[in-house]
């Protein structure tokens, strides 16, 4: 058993930690976009094939104190860095740091490449390995909390919302990760159809389909950092590849729904759809939701549209307001998850949203609220600022 980290975008933790259990991991914490969890070497293969809202996973092995960068460098330079890799293969460091005794966190890295770098040296004769920052085979990762500072090995390599079914984007795609992250909140489980006719790339409507047929994310990923590892099993690797693949279904009896008003958008959707060999699953066509009808055998309906301010205040208004419209016309009797990361827009859907949860996409703070359109659904009182629920953030 060993102790491992995933870590997540602000938001998603609590999901995050609810897929380990059901992967059979033990969690050990919750922490800000990272959660800790215990497990074996099979388990470390499985959370990088399956976890949908994980960025990586990585592996603790040293923690020690410091206050200085030259107490840094000896901590780190002590350390019998070749168990962990060779000299011909490269590295590179990346730090997160919140300490007073460590004011430049890039400083603090060079400190603890020339360490790592240094020890090579003393071990093989004045030989060290290359620094690769675009594509290392080690990726080690410094973390400095107050004078604690924890090395880890990060098993994944490139980041795992990088599911390789989206080559093509258009303007403004959401984080896979992200995207995952959001259906899970729902109960939304591939129970009924899904639809997203605002799909831009499709993101939306890939993961969802994945989730229903219970596709790993990263089944079809050739390359991840642990193969590098000197622990690294290939049968054992092979034996959970396996074993996850026969958890997948190849049948569903719902669909994904996607349209979006821009016929150039629709194709890069379907490039990306074929990409993730979703096609026989997903739906796409080009569509105005403000012309659009809830499909005779209904579904959840979630959607990321444009929030931002290329379109006029005016304008914006506007179409927030002919959403709700349409919603409330439209789509009686299901639930619609909008995201947005202007709440003021989001007003003027004019419906009361029974779930509001705060997300964060990219860097900009996003709403992404639950409308229920059960007959008798609540109108927005007309004094907003009364209504508790109604408050923004
Ligand atoms: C923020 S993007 C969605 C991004 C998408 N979730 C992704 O991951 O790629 C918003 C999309 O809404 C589409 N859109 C804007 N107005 C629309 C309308 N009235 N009906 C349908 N789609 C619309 C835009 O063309 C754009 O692709």
């Amino acid at each position: 058993m060993a102790i491992y980290t995933a870590t997540t975008l602000q938001g998603l933790e609590n999901v995050l930690s609810n897929e380990l259990t059901d992967l059979g991991a033990t969690i050990s914490e919750v922490h800000n976009r990272a959660v800790t969890f215990e497990g074996d070497l099979a388990m470390l293969y499985r959370a990088n094939l399956c976890l949908r809202t994980a960025l990586h996973i990585l592996q603790p092995i040293h923690q020690f104190t410091a206050r200085s960068d030259e107490e840094l460098y000896k901590q780190v330079n002590a350390i019998d860095w070749k168990q962990y890799f060779d000299i011909d293969q490269s590295f590179a460091i990346y730090p997160t740091i919140y300490s007073e005794y460590f004011q430049h966190s890039q400083f603090a890295a060079l400190r603890v490449k020339d360490a790592i770098a240094d020890r090579f040296r003393a071990d093989f004769g004045g030989r060290r390995p290359a620094v690769d920052k675009a594509n290392p085979d080690f990726k080690i990762y410094i973390h400095i909390k107050g004078s604690t500072c924890s090395l880890l090995l990060d098993s994944s390599g490139e980041s795992l919302h990088k599911r390789g079914y989206r080559t093509e984007a258009n303007q403004a795609p959401l984080n896979e990760v992200l995207a995952a992250g959001m259906i899970l909140m729902t109960n939304w489980r591939g129970q009924s159809n899904f639809i997203d006719y605002m799909c831009g790339s499709g993101t939306l409507l890939i993961e969802a389909t994945m989730i229903a047929l219970r596709h790993a994310p990263n089944l079809y990923r050739e390359q991840f950092a642990f193969m590098q590892w000197r622990n690294y099993d290939e049968k054992l690797f092979n034996r959970t590849c396996h074993e996850v693949a026969d958890q997948q279904l190849d049948e569903w009896e719902h669909w994904a729904i996607g349209g979006d008003i821009n016929a150039q958008t629709i194709q890069i959707a379907r490039q990306n759809v074929q990409r993730a060999q979703l096609e026989d699953y997903i739906r796409l066509s080009v569509k105005d939701f403000m012309n659009s009808q809830l499909p005779n055998n209904g579904g959840m309906l979630m959607m990321n549209p444009p929030y931002d301010m290329r379109l006029q205040d005016d304008d914006i208004v506007a179409f927030y307001k002919n959403m709700g419209d349409t919603l409330k016309k439209n789509y009686q009797n299901t639930q619609a998850w909008i995201l947005s990361g202007n709440m003021e827009a989001l007003k003027n859907i004019g419906l009361r949203p029974t779930r509001k949860i705060k997300l964060l996409n990219a860097t900009i703070e996003c709403g992404f609220y639950c409308y229920e359109l059960y007959e008798g659904s609540k109108k927005t009182p007309k004094n907003e600022q009364q209504d508790p629920d109604n408050e923004p953030f």
